[in-house]
């Protein structure tokens, strides 16, 4: 059984699967936007993956905090990022844990500000107000074009990772994650 907390040599149990359980996850979340983007309002397949775009960016909100508090506990044992690349990738992690944040953070701002409320899995997260507050809700119109730069980062990450490190360099990056 590989050990639970991160080590120099790889990452342990807790952060695979919070990497690559989110990995699906997010691979979800951007088909909901895709189709919202890209199908007509009639469509059964837009209105199906739409369903699912608040809740599951909800909880991916509650786990990347989960996921953020775990890396800072493991900080000092996880896998070094030396040398120039190193630093670059590692401030690439930090934008993408930066924009995991930010992006369904602005919708819930903008939720906790609006006249609609909103519910996760039944419970009522934020009460409808009786008057919008404006400067709580303006931030959300950067949650679509975020979104994408998220999107974007990811595919350079992906490209990295598999491309880079695994297909030329053939060094050990994408074996200290996936095993
Ligand atoms: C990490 C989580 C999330 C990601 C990656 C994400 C991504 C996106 C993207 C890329 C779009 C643009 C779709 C388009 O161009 O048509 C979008 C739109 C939208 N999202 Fe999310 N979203 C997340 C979380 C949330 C949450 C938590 C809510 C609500 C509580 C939400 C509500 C909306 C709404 C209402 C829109 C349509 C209006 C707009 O473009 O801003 N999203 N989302
Ligand atoms: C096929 C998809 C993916 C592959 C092959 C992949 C690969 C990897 C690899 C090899 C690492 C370790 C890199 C290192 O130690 O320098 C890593 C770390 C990381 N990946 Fe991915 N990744 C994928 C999807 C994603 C997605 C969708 C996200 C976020 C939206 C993401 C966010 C991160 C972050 C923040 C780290 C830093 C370690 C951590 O805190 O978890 N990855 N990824």
């Amino acid at each position: 059984m590989r050990p639970l907390t991160d080590r120099p040599q790889a990452y342990g149990l807790v952060s695979r699967i919070l990497h690559w359980g989110m990995a699906l996850l997010f691979a979800a979340q951007f088909a909901s936007a895709l189709a919202h983007l890209l199908l007509g309002r009639e469509s059964g397949l837009r209105q199906l993956l739409w369903s699912y775009h608040a809740p599951l960016g909800i909880t991916l909100f509650l786990l990347v905090l989960l996921r953020g508090l775990w890396g800072l506990w493991n900080l000092r044992r996880r896998p070094a990022h030396a040398g120039l690349l190193g630093r670059l990738a590692a401030l690439g992690h930090l934008a993408l844990y930066g924009l995991m944040i930010v992006i369904p953070g602005l919708r819930l701002l903008d939720a906790a500000g609006g006249t609609r409320g909103l519910r996760y899995l039944g419970v009522e997260i934020f009460a409808p107000r009786a008057e919008a507050i404006a400067w709580m809700q303006a931030p959300a119109e950067w949650h679509g074009e975020l979104g994408w730069l998220l999107a974007v980062l990811v595919l350079g990450h992906i490209a990295m990772a598999l491309g880079l490190h695994h297909l030329i360099r053939r060094d050990d990056t994408l074996r200290r994650m996936a095993g």
